[in-house]
């Protein structure tokens, strides 16, 4: 059984983190820069835990130095995603990881990433959309000029404004000026929580911040009257249960949450994450639903059609992939 070729809309993809590691080892190789140690001798990348991957993706992240070197990134995502039937995918991008959060030199790391993404549109028929996210371990001071970078670029390419990292650093609320802004500024917003958190990092994230989606959120489960208050206010999950399971944030795949989140009723989509990270794809991620929890086309085709409501991005676009 594979599900290769279906149509799939992802939500929740970390741009640095879809890149093959072999990709950042030749990068690696040009600038001559030793990061052998975020290797295993296969080849993937090798962490510990989730803080541990924190550090790894950011030393993976230390290769990527040019708005050329992002440009190549994001052919080499797109070509990839769109061979798992990807038509659709959004994707974190962080200013902090371009440049150290300087506008103008963000500017032209968006502009290789924008010219990419149109190639990639044409070549394999895949449209990617970029969320700008501050980096939660970062803290809420580094988070204001992430937050000025999304407002001055938000348009057809810039569609969101999020925030990822160490979700149990800090609360929500300590970073509500930089959504604030991005949300005067008329961005729809999402923030991973209940990755980590309890269902009160949910509930606060959703009080504080006012994001329309979670990233994760899978925790919320644990509270009953909140999962009914997700679905009742149609919050959207952007689920990611491959990486849930890897990173042993959840059970494994036959006690994850995902399906009975659906069943009371809350917006679940499905993603990849970090994919290389996770030992996951799209299509892998497609298979597992289908043998755990039975899920056929109808189930995929609901998903699909959730996703595509939840997107950020205008109703051209839309009209566009559905
Ligand atoms: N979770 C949170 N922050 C991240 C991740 C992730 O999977 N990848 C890169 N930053
Ligand atoms: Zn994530």
């Amino acid at each position: 059984m594979t599900h290769k070729t279906l149509p799939k809309i992802e939500l929740h993809t970390h741009l640095e983190g879809c890149a093959p590691p072999a990709f950042i080892r030749g990068l690696a190789k040009e600038k001559s820069l030793d990061i052998s140690g975020i290797f295993n001798p296969d080849g993937t990348y090798a962490y510990r835990d989730f803080d541990h991957f924190l550090q790894v993706y950011e030393a993976a992240c230390t290769t990527l130095q040019s708005p050329q070197d992002f440009y190549r990134l994001v052919k080499a995502v797109l070509e990839e995603s769109a061979s798992h039937g990807v038509v659709y995918q959004e994707t974190f991008v962080s200013p902090d990881f371009c440049g150290g959060g300087d506008l103008a030199a963000w500017r032209d790391y968006l502009a290789a990433m924008e010219s990419a993404a149109a190639e990639a549109e044409a070549e394999h028929g895949i449209t990617l959309k970029g969320i700008i996210t501050c980096i939660r371990h970062f803290g809420p001071d580094a988070a204001k000029p992430t937050a000025i970078c999304a407002v001055e670029t938000f348009g057809d390419f810039i569609t969101g404004f999020g925030m990822a990292g160490g979700e149990m650093v800090g609360r929500p609320g300590d970073y509500d000026y930089a959504f604030d802004m991005a949300r005067e500024a008329g961005m729809p917003l999402t923030c991973h929580a209940g990755e980590w958190g309890g269902p009160d990092m949910v509930a606060d994230t959703l009080r504080d911040l006012k994001v329309q989606r979670i990233g994760h959120g899978v925790n919320a489960i644990q509270d009953t009257n909140l999962v009914a208050e997700l679905a009742d206010n149609g919050v959207t999950l952007e689920v990611c249960p491959g990486s849930n399971v890897f990173l042993q944030a959840t059970g494994g795949w036959s006690d994850h949450p995902i399906q009975k989140l659906r069943d009371a009723g809350v917006k679940v989509t499905v993603s990849t994450d970090d994919p290389p990270f996770f030992a996951t794809t799209m299509t892998h991620e497609f298979d597992m639903l289908a043998r755990t929890f039975g899920w056929g086309d109808a189930d995929f085709n609901e998903i699909n059609q959730t996703a595509l409501e939840a997107a950020f991005c205008d109703d051209a676009t839309r009209a566009k992939i559905a």
